[in-house]
């Protein structure tokens, strides 16, 4: 597998040494270069690295310099209006730069890619190449087709699609901590959501790939990997050769005992699927992190059931109860959505209410935002002013401020163990990493000569809303 160190030398250095080996024999090695830009969830950026892995196999070099690129790649998101805007404004920049570089290609990826089809040639007059979440393995050919001019779009969704056999790129990569991703697309059809129209069918990647993957990285010096998925707890791989039915928590399992020191996230669970089993098996390895992405998206049941959550707020509550009973020192964070079509000011108050409850470390906030095509879009209106939306928002983002920071008040004396990522972004002199909760926790370097990638024990002397403070112990 190659690593990001081909990326983060320059192409001069870089050509001199050994990280650019796997092109060794090529004659035209990294003639052109690549630069691509990702939006949007984990998923897309695990993609890109796919990408990258495809690309590097054509012979292009990655370049964090727009201004150098050959290949400019966008990795789209759909997910509210906002993404979609964000990547508009991005093209519009690049046009400029096409106007002085008239042989760079710009090619659009991703969720909004598969979104807007054919369209985004049309409209945007500045893609040459469309391509979707499922479709990466033609980039080569539709990037040799639209050098000779001619565009090119392949958005077809697959059944069976993995990219299981490719290795990633790790794309500005710290080193420590990747992503890797176990399926693909999603099943669900939660109302407001387009990444069913965006990803395709659920589909589980082969378990033994992801674990030989997992080993790969830990021996390269990795110490964390990320199981990514839309819904991971639905995650269903079945070994023929040795008639064996691989859950989730199986594969939790057989990812945590590569190594004890190789540490084991996940992200996302879905309330309805998260199992006993999955709990147990995180309780039982230590290095299964302590922490759990548990997307609530509303505290009403009323608006839970036109969202096609198929959980009540009853339900939900009683899995984090049972997430506490089995693992006290979980934590759990949550997507919330404020303003979803009809919602009253009682719904409101209800999702305020299950924030308590649920006393969230941290979670991800966003207003309804109607996409086309999405089941939402389709029966329901999208009847609650923006106005009220902003005002409902606000209030969630002010109480979660409020409980992230009461969260890491109640840490303050306690001692974690710490995985380090790198030096903290304010200053070289002080270490960051994560606790098993993800928390950040920053301290002192002290005489101890330590590394990142190693683990120490930290205690917690103070506390912001974002970030723990503490020194070795
Ligand atoms: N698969 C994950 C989430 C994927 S999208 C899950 O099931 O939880 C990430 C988050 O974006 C969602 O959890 C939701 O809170 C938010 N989101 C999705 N569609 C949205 C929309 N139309 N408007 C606003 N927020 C949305
Ligand atoms: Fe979207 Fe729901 Fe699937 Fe998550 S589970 S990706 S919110 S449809
Ligand atoms: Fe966005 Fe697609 Fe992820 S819509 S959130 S990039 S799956």
């Amino acid at each position: 597998m190659k690593t990001l160190e081909l990326q983060e030398k320059t192409h001069d250095e870089a050509r001199q040494g050994e990280a650019f080996a796997p092109f060794a024999e090529e004659p035209n090695v990294f003639k052109k270069k690549f630069y691509i830009e990702s939006y949007g969830c984990a998923m897309n950026f695990s993609d890109s690295e796919i990408v990258a892995s495809l690309l590097y196999n054509e012979g292009f070099g990655a370049t964090q310099n727009v201004e150098e690129a050959d290949l400019i790649l966008l990795n789209t998101c759909s997910i509210r209006e906002k993404a979609e805007l964000t990547v508009r404004k991005r093209l519009t920049e690049f046009r400029k730069l096409k106007l002085v570089r008239r042989s760079m290609l710009v090619g659009m990826l991703g969720c909004m890619a598969e979104r807007l089809k054919g369209k985004l040639l049309e409209e945007e007059k500045l893609v040459d190449l469309v391509v979707g979440p499922d479709a990466y393995r033609s980039l080569p050919q539709l990037i040799k087709e639209a050098e000779t001019g001619q565009k090119g779009v392949n958005v077809l969704l697959s059944r069976d699609e993995t990219y299981a056999d490719i290795s990633p790129v790790r794309l500005n990569s710290n080193g420590i901590t990747a992503f890797v991703s176990i399926m693909r697309g999603c099943n669900n059809m939660c109302s407001f959501c387009v990444v069913p129209f965006t990803r395709g069918r659920e589909r589980s990647r082969d378990a033994d790939s992801i674990v030989n993957e997992c080993r790969d990285l830990f021996t390269q010096g990795f110490r964390e990997v990320t199981l990514l998925g839309q819904n991971v707890d639905s995650y269903y791989w079945m070994d023929e050769q040795k008639d064996l039915t691989i859950t989730f928590a199986k594969l939790l399992e057989m990812v945590a005992s590569i190594d004890p020191l190789l540490r084991v996230r996940f992200s996302t669970s879905h309330p309805k699927d998260i199992t006993d089993e999955v709990l147990f098996t995180m309780a039982k390895y230590n290095n299964i992190c302590k922490y759990i992405h548990l997307p609530v998206q509303s505290g009403s049941t009323r608006v839970l059931q036109l969202m096609n959550r198929t959980y009540t707020r009853e339900w939900y509550m009683a899995k984090v109860d049972r997430i506490k009973e089995i693992m006290p020192d979980c934590s759990i964070s949550a997507d919330i959505i404020a303003g979803f079509c009809t919602e009253t000011e009682e719904d409101h108050q209800d999702t305020l209410s299950i924030m308590e409850y649920s006393k969230y470390d941290m979670s991800y906030m966003f207003f309804y935002s109607e996409r086309p095509g999405t089941l939402a879009a389709r029966r329901f209106t999208d009847d609650v002013p923006l106005d009220v939306k902003k005002r409902r928002l606000d209030e969630i983002v002010k109480l979660q401020n409020r409980m992230s920071q009461q969260s890491n008040l109640l840490d303050i004396g306690k001692t974690f163990e710490v995985l380090i990522e790198g030096n903290s972004k304010k200053s070289d002199s002080d270490w960051a990493g994560r606790t098993s909760q993800n928390k950040v926790l920053v301290f002192p370097k002290n005489i101890t000569p330590l590394a990142k990638g190693d683990y120490v024990h930290v205690k917690v002397t103070a506390a912001t809303g974002a970030t723990l403070i503490g020194e070795i112990v």
